[in-house]
């Protein structure tokens, strides 16, 4: 089981070229801050330059399509993005599955051809603020997970793992209370242990993702059972991002 916490940039539909110093600034620092595994996940379009130019970093992708390779105009396979050095890729955001329709079982599918490939999975869940409000945010949340994660991972604990994200908190400013969060990732430990056995089901880290930002990390990160952060905006720039890191530490 791995103890060091895991920070993970996902750049969203942002970045140019002229991001490469932000990522190079990240991966300098990291380097001094052995302590977090920090990852980054830019555009398809920059994976490439990224892992050439910031060497330390683990880089993944935001996505990948469930087949290897055929006439899938404008879609990127598992395959594709390994071969330009993601190392993992994060699946069932609520970005995808509500801007594209991805279904559970959906998910499921590209994260069975993402580990075929090679790749670490991180896997999103989160519910909307209605189902929240009507009190059925765990199960929301475990139904939706259970559904979306393949039934077994050869190695779970290092292989995957899951972005526990309240729709209604990414990129508000708005995040749920420690308490919630604790009791939220409880649920989902219960339910990787109750999946993939004992020791795999707690060796698996869950993220919590949700306007995380350096002066909110410490409290957050210390939540029950939160093994990291996945971080949106406050990744776009190196400084903020690397505040993060150091809360984490
Ligand atoms: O993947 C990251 C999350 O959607 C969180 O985004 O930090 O901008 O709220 P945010």
């Amino acid at each position: 089981m791995t103890e060091r916490p895991y920070v993970v940039g996902n750049w969203k539909m942002n970045g140019t070229r002229a991001m490469l110093s932000e990522a190079r600034a990240i991966d300098r620092s990291s380097q001094r801050l052995m302590k977090v595994e920090v990852a980054l996940a830019p555009p398809f379009t920059l994976i490439h330059a990224v892992h050439k130019e910031a060497a330390q970093l683990a880089i993944g992708a935001q996505d990948c399509h469930t087949d290897e390779d055929g006439a899938r105009t404008g879609d990127i396979s598992a395959a594709m993005v390994a071969d330009a050095g993601a190392k993992f890729v994060i699946l069932g955001h609520s970005e995808r599955r509500e801007g594209h329709g991805e279904t559970d079982a959906l998910v499921r599918k590209k994260a069975e051809a993402a580990l075929a490939a090679g790749l670490r999975l991180i896997i999103c869940c989160g519910e909307s603020e209605q189902v929240r409000d009507a009190g059925a945010a765990e199960d929301f949340v475990t139904t939706q997970l259970r559904g979306s994660l393949p039934d077994s991972i050869e190695d779970a604990g290092a292989n995957l793992s899951v972005a526990y994200e309240p729709i209604w908190a990414i990129g508000t400013g708005r995040t749920p209370t420690v308490s919630d969060i604790g009791a939220m990732h409880r649920a989902i430990r219960a339910l990787l242990v109750e999946r993939f056995g004992e020791d795999e089901g707690a060796a698996i880290r869950i993220l919590y993702g949700g306007s995380v930002n350096p002066d909110n990390a410490n409290e957050l990160l210390a939540a029950d059972e939160v093994g990291g952060a996945l971080v949106g905006g406050a990744s776009l720039a190196a400084e903020s991002f690397l505040g993060i890191v150091v809360a984490a530490a």
